[in-house]
């Protein structure tokens, strides 16, 4: 019966179907409670009743511990782009791995992928890897002060640029300490004032171009542009983390916006799937990398330029993720989003998907959302939407954040918006005068 079901029972009953097809998965979570706090050695991986155990993956495909496969459409909070078995990737890590692993000097594929990195961002004419997008960006901050002689750094509230680099509007304890001062996405007027404000002291910016943590919300191109003409005027270098965004069609955001940054910091899919991280920008502040320079800093890094990261990645760049397939991904990402968004017409709670291209989120509020304070959390929502949507098959973050891979087709899509559909045309039996109040304010703080 309509509206009679109240958030408890609903839960209780997606919980009840989750636990019953994955008893292999709830006992190898069990066990691992006892080594790793949680469970889990990633805070982004664990969700009440028990994270999935995937054993598994075929191109768009996962498969858990129990032996059931999912459509994927999370894919490695985006790092997963390649998919699960690509054979240019796989074969270019079989290759680096028969040619020796940790060989302790320079190696052909890193200076190969740089070229890759260096011809399709143009704002990086100089790279340095790493082995995470959360240590290019305390490298690329670090960097940043150094070059300018100044010490404070401004962030966006909400903002995510890796583990110690989290701007929760509820603050976030591991967060380092640089002294940060905090703009307000998409607010031309506020971010300026707080730029401007003792701006001989402020040496960098540091903005995801479209927040992906925060809530897959893009900034507009008047605020990046904004940003670009404060920070040329007051000697500030503005650093792009495009960890998530430099998939977008060919170029990153940058290239999508017509926007250059001093600095640029990416990740993610670049090593091919495997741990890797790139800070690059402007000749004149990368060389000071260089060892031969008067000014030199060191940058180390034992497996900055690990073989079959670089290999893999440099291999997946050149003939897999080329400009054309980015767009294509970028095509479908836009349809998927489309798609998602004409069911909001008939959904009985509101919701709608925000996002650029392949990466996105889906929200249950209406309404332009352009600040992550405006994100309203429904966190009991975005559980029952996880739930369901395992329960059918489909893997999503439990955020309702997801991302799409280079194998998955149209008629992956078309199969995910109709079991999206399904589970919102279930929330019209729910009482909404039970839903659980919610204690975090900010989807970043989602566990
Ligand atoms: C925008 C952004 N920056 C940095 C990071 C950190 O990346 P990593 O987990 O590879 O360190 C992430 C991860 O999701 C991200 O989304």
């Amino acid at each position: 019966m309509a509206n009679s079901v109240s958030f408890q029972r609903a839960i209780a009953d997606a919980e009840a179907t989750f636990n019953r097809l994955h008893p292999k998965s709830r006992e190898i979570w069990q066990r691992s409670c006892e080594v790793l706090p949680g469970g889990n050695t990633r805070t982004v991986l664990y969700y009440d009743p028990f994270p999935l155990t995937f054993l598994s993956g075929q191109g768009a495909r996962l498969t858990d511990a129990d032996g059931i496969t999912y459509h994927d459409l999370l894919n490695e909070f985006s790092a997963g782009i390649y998919g699960h078995s690509d054979p240019v990737i796989a074969k270019a890590m079989h290759d680096a791995i028969d040619s020796g692993i940790a060989l302790g000097g320079l190696n052909v594929h890193e200076s190969h992928l740089a070229r890759l990195i260096a011809d399709r961002f143009p704002s990086c004419e100089m790279v340095r890897f790493c082995n995470s997008a959360t240590e290019a960006n305390i490298f690329a901050l670090a960097m940043a002060r150094l070059y300018t002689d100044r010490s404070d750094i401004m962030v966006f509230e909400g903002g995510y640029h890796g583990g110690v680099l989290a701007f929760p509007t509820d603050g976030s304890p591991l967060t380092l300490p640089f002294p940060f001062r905090m703009g307000r996405y998409n607010d031309i007027e506020a971010t300026l004032a707080a730029m401007r404000k003792d701006s001989d002291k402020l040496a960098a910016v540091i903005v995801e171009p479209m927040m992906g943590g925060g809530g897959a919300l893009p900034a507009t191109r008047e605020f990046l542009q904004a940003l670009r003409d404060a920070a040329t005027e007051l000697g500030v270098l503005l650093i792009f983390d495009e960890a998530m965004t430099s998939r977008m069609a060919g170029g990153g955001l940058q290239g999508f916006h017509g926007i250059r940054p001093d600095m640029t910091t990416m990740g993610k899919y670049l090593g091919g799937g495997l741990a890797s991280g790139v800070f690059g920008g402007r000749r004149e502040i990368m060389e000071r990398l260089d060892p031969r320079h008067p000014a030199f800093i060191k940058h180390a890094g034992t497996f900055n330029n690990s073989i079959v990261a670089m290999a893999a990645g440099a291999a997946g760049m050149e003939k897999v993720f080329t400009p054309a397939a980015a767009q294509d991904l970028h095509d479908r990402g836009d349809r998927l989003r489309d798609k998602l968004n004409t069911l909001s017409a008939g959904s009985p709670v509101p919701f709608q998907a925000t996002g650029i291209g392949s990466l996105v989120n889906m929200h249950f509020q209406y309404g332009e959302i352009l600040h992550p304070d405006q994100v309203q959390f429904r966190g009991a929502l975005r559980k029952l939407m996880h739930l369901e949507l395992l329960n059918r098959g489909f893997n999503t973050a439990r955020r309702s954040y997801l991302t799409l891979s280079l194998p998955v087709t149209d008629a992956d899509i078309d199969a995910f918006v109709a079991a999206v559909g399904e589970v919102l045309d279930g929330f019209g039996a729910l009482d909404l005068s039970t839903e659980p109040q919610d204690k975090a304010r900010t989807l970043a703080a989602l566990v």
